[in-house]
């Protein structure tokens, strides 16, 4: 199968992304607009096409020095488990070209992220909305449980 990447942001459409991280799936459903603006304020952003179908895409916010971290990784279903995932995230590490690269995994995706040479974080810390539920999926834990000094 013919997998081509892309860069051209100018080329995307956003209803096709958003459908793709539906199917995906990758979190909640995306509004196209919102997208299009995440997409376009990443420093780093890489489609994967099948002639001209999008079958996978992520990005990256970085400082272009020392530091990016990758998000919103994405393979349609049917083409999951070919190598496509992969050739995304090595792009992303690749052109990120930094010293550091960050992401927090989807929970069960922590082997996928393994192979590329990422280790969990011990001091990795977010504020997120609706901290119970993302407890409950499994992105946090419980807290707080240390203490300041
Ligand atoms: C995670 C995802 C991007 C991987 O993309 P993909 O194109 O299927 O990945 P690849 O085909 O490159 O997989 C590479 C290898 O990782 C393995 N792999 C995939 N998901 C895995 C998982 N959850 N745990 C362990 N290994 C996994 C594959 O089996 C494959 O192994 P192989 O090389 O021995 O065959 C894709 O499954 C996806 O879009 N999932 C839904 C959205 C999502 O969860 N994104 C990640 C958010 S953190």
């Amino acid at each position: 199968m013919e997998i081509s990447l892309s860069t051209d942001i100018d080329s995307i459409s956003w209803e096709e992304l958003a459908r793709l991280f539906e199917l995906a799936p990758l979190g909640k459903k995306r509004d196209p607009e919102k997208l299009e603006i995440a997409f376009r304020n990443s420093l780093l952003k890489v489609f994967a096409f099948h002639d001209t179908k999008l079958v996978g895409a992520g990005r990256a916010l970085s400082d272009g020095v020392w530091r990016v971290v990758i998000y919103d990784v994405a393979v349609l279903p049917e083409y999951q488990g070919k190598g496509i995932g992969s050739t995304i995230i090595r792009h992303l590490v690749q052109s990120a070209n930094v010293e550091v690269v960050m992401l927090y995994a989807a929970p069960g995706k922590e082997a996928f992220y393994e192979r590329f040479g990422f280790r969990k974080m011990k001091t990795a810390m977010a504020i997120m909305p609706n901290p119970e539920e993302r407890r409950e999926k499994g992105f946090i834990e419980s807290g707080p449980t240390t203490r300041s000094h």
